[in-house]
């Protein structure tokens, strides 16, 4: 069975959940996040293996904190990631930066605590070298072998702006070189949601060939990507075929290899998507004639997947266990026409005032949020291990939202007549 529906399983609680905090509110399994931290964990045994959790995915520090306890290190991708990581315990070693158009003082605040620094540009490389001559480094380099479930998440092709060329690897060496810098560690992260699983592995055979050509290499980071079913009857990520064959990449590389080496994945999808979803009330249902729209409190400004990548979610109504049988848009409530969150779903017949879970949610949902259209932002609920839940991020009110807003744009607020 799928992960995610372990949270429906118990739909009672998802209601009292929804009734006692209200909506529209993100839910998260410790039980499932965890199960699924401990399925990597043991995926590679006899292997020089180490997890990195994508920080991106999902980034409440309680469920940070759960990932820290499973063992994982953090992949973040902006200075404010590499503080939040440290802030929940995590060791300067243990957190791996891949800098994207990194300004120089997140360049100074990531050498000063210490953490991995992965860096996308010659340009970049050479202004680190530079500064800070005699220390090591990583690279991220752009193997031209992409993969994602939409565009604009395949990362590795030709015209992609992530990581340093492959022809000028040997460059970047003599810039390293040049400043006594070690370039310890190689990264590349083609895509997320990756279709083809050859794709990755040809992504392994790329990185390990690399590293060939750089002196020092004491890891190799092969990124993330794993993908996770969202729409039936799409199949799990099919992992123990995925270890057999990157596995036996990964022995027959340390067989010729003198000196010890240690390899990364870095997943955030995989790890945390399954283990969350959106529960939002039906405020609204209308016939416009072709189609009749579910109005929720929830939109785009929550869950942006669907509007930015098309990306389809599964939705259930959690207050009927009748049989489906009509046939709804699910529609959010900002104002645009492309705030839809699913379109042409059975479900049992609904009326206002029903929950909906929306579910696969626990990745790129909350960290994509935003307040457009001066909305705030959902409560955030996790659903502990012994089956008791906690809230890890209240709701503000309408009120508290504004007055936050007039906070931060120092504008002085006027009384209204
Ligand atoms: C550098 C890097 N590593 C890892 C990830 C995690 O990807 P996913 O959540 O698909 O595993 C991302 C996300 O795109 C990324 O940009």
């Amino acid at each position: 069975m799928r992960n995610q529906k372990k949270l429906l399983t118990e739909p009672d609680k998802l209601i009292r959940i929804a009734e006692k905090w209200g909506t529209p509110t993100y839910v998260y399994d410790e039980q499932v996040i965890r199960d699924r931290c401990g399925t990597l964990r043991s995926l590679f045994p006899d292997l020089p293996v180490s997890w990195l959790y994508a920080v991106k995915a999902n980034d409440n520090p309680h469920i940070l904190n759960i990932i820290r306890e499973e063992g994982f290190g953090f992949d973040t991708v902006s200075y404010e990631e590499v503080l939040l990581c440290k802030k929940i315990g995590a060791k300067s070693r243990d957190i791996f930066y891949t800098e994207n158009n990194m300004t120089d003082s997140e360049m100074a605040g990531a050498v000063r605590d210490g953490v991995v620094l992965n860096i996308g540009s010659l340009g970049r490389l050479e202004s680190y070298c530079r500064s800070y001559p005699k220390t090591e480094c990583s690279i991220r380099i752009k193997p031209d072998i992409s993969d994602g479930h939409h565009s604009k998440v395949d990362t590795g092709n030709e015209d992609s702006k992530f990581g340093i060329r492959m022809d000028l690897l040997p460059e970047a060496q003599s810039i390293a070189k040049s400043h006594s810098v070690k370039i310890s560690g190689i990264h590349a992260h083609i895509g997320s949601g990756i279709q083809k699983p050859e794709n990755l592995l040809a992504e392994i055979d790329t990185l390990l060939e690399a590293s060939g050509h750089l002196d020092d290499i004491s890891f190799i980071n092969f990124g993330g990507g794993m993908p996770i079913p969202y729409r039936p009857p799409d199949e799990d990520f099919d992992l123990l075929h995925f270890r057999d064959l990157a596995g036996k990449r990964l022995a027959g590389y340390l067989k010729n290899k003198n000196g010890a080496i240690r390899f990364f994945f870095e997943p955030g999808r995989w790890v945390v998507g399954p283990a969350g979803l959106l529960l939002t009330q039906v405020n609204t249902v209308k016939d416009q004639g072709r189609k009749v729209f579910l109005g929720t409190d929830t939109g785009f400004n929550h869950l942006l997947r669907p509007a930015l990548y098309d990306a389809y979610h599964e939705v259930a109504n959690i207050s009927r266990i009748t049989e489906p049988g009509k046939t709804y848009d699910v529609a959010g409530n900002i104002c645009e026409s492309g705030d839809i969150l699913a379109v042409d779903r059975t479900l049992p017949e609904t009326k206002t005032g029903d929950f909906l879970a929306i579910l696969d949610a626990g990745a790129y949902g909350m960290t994509m949020a935003s307040h457009y259209n001066r909305r705030a932002l959902p409560a955030e609920i996790l659903i502990r291990r012994d089956g008791g839940s906690k809230i890890v991020r209240k709701r503000l009110t309408a009120e508290q939202t504004i007055e936050a807003f007039l906070k931060d744009t120092r504008y002085q607020p006027k009384e209204s007549s």
